[in-house]
């Protein structure tokens, strides 16, 4: 049976007005008639990468946080830059930092074997994500799906949208309440820096020059980003120091030591609004876990295209 939105564009005179209706939101059942090897195609495939790297799981949950920020998530953080078009790749966030496009290329190679033209990057997205946090030992949630993937991407909009790990929390509140997300969805979702790893140049300033952080914690992170920007910039450290390989509550009991690695990290833990969440968060890994599902599904509902909008790509890189 074809896919909702490919017998759209089949019938659509015929059946404008139900299917239209039917595919105007996402749901977690889009596929199961049309593709039913999707979701098994997915996890095999996220599987091997984490077993592989795990570091893999924590990049693949971070493009899809990137994609959702950016105009919606509509795999436009997919796009690869040409002679005439810009995408997202090279935007500041992204530029020398975000990584898995080519597990997602596999990713998509083998679910076009299965059900070819049927599955949108933007879900492959939503669901890789889903799946790393469970590799990685997080909780599991169903993955609204249904998306189509955008003929444009935005590298002004990704410079901007993207929340800077040099913002204070009044910013990243604004940042997050931009795309229709709460104060409990930021303090929730940034649990995902549980997991991954983050550059020299992006907690320079914090190791060597604030006083809210614990001083064992900047002298270990000192020794492996020298004070000077330069060759020692794409030095990697944990973002959390205890189990960076494991989706936990960790990060939490880190902030609350002040072992933050980003200056947005422990701004959610600094004397503010946000430090009885994370408190809460720290103490309790299932209160965590049931506000990061509940949070990461209101990120992957942000501006989806669905319906005759957008096009399922052949290729994750480029426009049909
Ligand atoms: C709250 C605002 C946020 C800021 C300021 C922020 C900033 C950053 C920065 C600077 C890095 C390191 C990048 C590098 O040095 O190359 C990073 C890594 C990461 N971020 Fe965030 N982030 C935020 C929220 C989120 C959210 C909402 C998610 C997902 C739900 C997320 C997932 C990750 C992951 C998993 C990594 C590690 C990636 C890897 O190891 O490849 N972040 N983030
Ligand atoms: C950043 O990535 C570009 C290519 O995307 C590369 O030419 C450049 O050397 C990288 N810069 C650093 C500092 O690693
Ligand atoms: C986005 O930021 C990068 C890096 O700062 C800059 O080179 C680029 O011109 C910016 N792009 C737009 C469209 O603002
Ligand atoms: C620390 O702050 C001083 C004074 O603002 C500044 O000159 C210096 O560049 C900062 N150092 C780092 C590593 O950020």
């Amino acid at each position: 049976m074809a896919c909702p939105s490919n017998l759209f564009a089949t019938f659509f005179i015929v059946f404008v007005i139900s299917i239209a209706s039917s595919t105007a939101q996402l749901s977690t059942d889009y596929y199961d008639s049309c593709c039913p090897g999707l979701l098994d195609a997915v996890r095999a495939q996220v599987k091997l990468a984490v077993d592989k790297e795990p570091r893999m799981g924590a990049s693949l949950l971070r493009l899809f946080f990137h994609d959702c920020f950016v105009n919606g998530c509509d795999g436009s953080i997919m796009l690869d830059d040409t002679a005439t078009f810009t995408g997202e790749k090279n935007a500041a966030p992204n530029r020398n930092s975000t990584r898995g496009f080519e597990v997602i290329d596999a990713i998509k190679a083998a679910v076009e074997q299965i059900c070819p033209g049927d599955v949108s990057c933007a879900d492959i997205l939503a669901i890789s994500a889903r799946d790393s946090v469970v590799a990685l030992g997080g909780p599991s949630w169903d993955v609204k799906v249904g998306r189509r993937d955008a003929w444009t991407a935005s590298q002004a909009a990704a410079n901007t949208s993207i929340p800077a790990p040099t913002f204070d929390l009044n910013r990243l509140v604004s940042s997050f309440q931009a795309q229709g997300l709460s104060v409990k969805d930021l303090v929730a979702l940034s649990g995902a820096h549980t997991i991954g790893q983050a550059r020299c140049t992006n907690f320079r300033a914090r190791i060597y020059n604030e006083t809210n952080i614990d001083g064992f914690f900047a002298r270990t992170r000192q020794a492996g980003c020298p004070r000077t920007s330069g060759a020692g910039d794409n030095n990697l450290a944990p973002l959390d120091i205890q189990t960076p390989t494991s989706f936990d509550n960790s990060y939490f009991q880190d902030l609350i030591s002040m072992r933050g690695l980003l200056h947005s990290d422990q701004q959610l833990f600094n004397g503010g609004s946000t430090d009885s969440l994370v408190t809460s968060y720290s103490q309790s890994s299932s209160t965590f876990n049931a506000d990061f599902v509940a949070a990461m599904i209101r990120m992957g509902d942000i501006k989806p295209l669905t319906g005759s909008n957008g096009e399922i790509r052949k290729n994750c890189r480029r426009i049909n």
